[in-house]
C-alpha cells in the first residue's frame, strides 16, 4: 500500500538534495518512478538507494531546458506505467552554479531563469496532456526568495535572477491551479527556507554565513531536504485532496517574521 499507492510520479532534479530525498520517500510509499537529473552519476546513486529497500524506479538522463528531453521523459512514463498522477519539478540552480565562473551576467541571468521558471513550465506542458485523463497533482519548487527578497548582509545583489525565476514560479503555479482544476489536476509550491544541501553548500559549509542564516530563522537551525520531501508526500497524495493553488512555506518560521 503506502501513501501514494502505485501512484506514477516524475521527479526532476531528483540526483540531489530535495529530489534525491523525495524520491526515496515515494519510492518506499510505493510510487511508480521516473527519476531524472541532469548528473547522470548522482541519478545512479538514487536509483541503487532506491533498490536497497527493493523499491523500484526508471531513471532516464535529462536536461529540463530541452524540449526533446522533456518529451522523452514522459514518453517512458506513459509507455512504461501508462500515465502519470504526479509530478515533481525540483530540479533548479542558483546563480552560483548556473554558469562557469566569470561567464556574462546575462549568461547566468538567462541559465538560472531556463531551469528555474522554463524547465518547471516545460515540464508541466508536456505532462498535462497526459495528465489530464485521470487528474493528479504537480508540485513546484519555488523558494522563501520567491516570496521575499534575499537576507541584507547575504550580498546576493540586486540583479540576482533567482528570486524572481522562484517569484515567477509562485504565480505559473496559482494561474495553473485555477486553468486546471476542472480537470482535476492539483498545483501547489512549497517555499522552503535555507536547507542544507547541494545548492547552499558555498552558505553553511562557511561557519560565518551558517550562523548567519541560522540566526535569520525562528528555530535557529537550517532545514534538512526530508523536512520538504515529506511536504512533497502530503501534497502528492489523496490526503490534499482539496489543496490547490497554495505558495507553501516550509522554512522554520522565516516568513512568518
Ligand atoms: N536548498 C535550499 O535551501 C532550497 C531552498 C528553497 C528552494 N529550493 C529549491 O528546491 C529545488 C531543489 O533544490 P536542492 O536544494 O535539492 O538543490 P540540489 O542542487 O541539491 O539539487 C538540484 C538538482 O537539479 C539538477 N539539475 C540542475 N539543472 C538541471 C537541468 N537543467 N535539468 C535537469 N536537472 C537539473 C541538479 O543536477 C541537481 O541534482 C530547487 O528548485 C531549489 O531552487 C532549495
Amino acid at each position: 500500500m503506502g501513501r501514494l499507492n502505485d501512484k506514477v510520479a516524475i521527479i526532476t532534479g531528483a540526483g540531489s538534495g530535495i529530489g534525491k530525498e523525495t524520491a526515496i520517500l515515494f519510492a518506499k510509499n510505493n510510487a511508480k518512478l521516473v527519476v531524472t537529473d541532469i548528473n547522470t552519476d548522482m541519478l545512479n546513486e538514487v536509483v541503487a538507494s532506491i533498490e536497497e529497500f527493493a523499491g523500484k524506479s526508471i531513471s532516464i538522463k535529462s536536461d529540463i531546458t530541452k524540449e526533446d528531453d522533456v518529451q522523452k521523459i514522459v514518453d517512458v512514463a506513459v509507455k512504461e506505467y501508462g500515465g502519470i498522477d504526479i509530478l515533481i519539478n525540483s530540479a533548479g540552480v542558483s546563480a552560483r552554479n548556473a554558469a562557469p565562473e566569470n561567464a556574462p551576467e546575462t549568461d547566468v541571468w538567462n541559465n538560472v531563469l531556463d531551469v528555474n521558471l522554463n524547465g518547471t513550465y516545460l515540464m508541466s506542458r508536456f505532462a498535462v496532456p497526459v495528465m489530464k485523463q485521470g487528474g493528479g497533482s504537480i508540485i513546484n519548487l519555488s523558494s522563501i526568495i520567491g516570496l521575499v527578497g534575499y537576507p541584507t548582509g547575504l550580498n546576493a545583489g540586486a540583479f540576482n535572477p533567482y528570486p524572481p525565476s522562484k517569484g515567477a514560479v509562485v504565480q505559473l503555479t496559482k494561474n495553473m491551479a485555477v486553468e486546471l482544476a476542472p480537470y482535476k489536476i492539483r498545483v501547489n509550491c512549497i517555499c522552503p527556507g535555507f536547507l542544507k544541501t547541494n545548492l547552499t553548500k558555498a552558505y553553511w559549509t562557511d561557519k560565518e554565513k551558517l550562523k548567519f542564516l541560522e540566526d535569520r530563522h525562528p528555530m535557529g537551525r537550517l532545514g534538512d531536504p526530508i523536512e520538504v520531501a515529506f511536504t512533497c508526500l502530503y501534497l502528492a497524495s489523496d490526503e490534499s485532496s482539496y489543496v490547490t493553488g497554495i505558495a507553501l512555506p516550509v522554512d522554520g518560521g522565516y516568513t512568518a517574521q
